[in-house]
């Protein structure tokens, strides 16, 4: 069960892609949460540096998790995953 631990009711299973990989996940969670369980631990990198990024704060607030879904640029951590979604590495101009 992996990262998803047994007992916890999840919504109904469903798979999107991140950068063309297909990932699977359940309805009612966030592309991050999704993303984290299923071991993605860079969303993004960053424009000066190049530096992985990821999730800070989980509520939409700093922007660190940002991702292009179904191409729009969104905070991961307040989209919700839906079925055969694509997700790209996010940019931060
Ligand atoms: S983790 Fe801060 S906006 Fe998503």
């Amino acid at each position: 069960m992996g990262l998803r631990g047994a007992g916890i009711e999840r919504g109904r299973p469903l798979r999107f892609f991140f950068d063309g990989t297909p990932i699977d996940a359940f309805a009612g969670e966030s592309v991050a949460s999704a993303l984290l369980a299923a071991g993605v631990r860079s969303l993004r990198a960053s424009p000066r540096a190049g530096a992985p990024r990821a999730t800070f704060c989980w509520m939409g607030i700093c922007q660190e998790c940002t991702v292009v879904a179904d191409g729009v640029r969104r905070p991961a951590c307040r989209t919700e995953v839906r079925d055969g979604m694509i997700v790209l590495t996010g940019t931060v101009p």
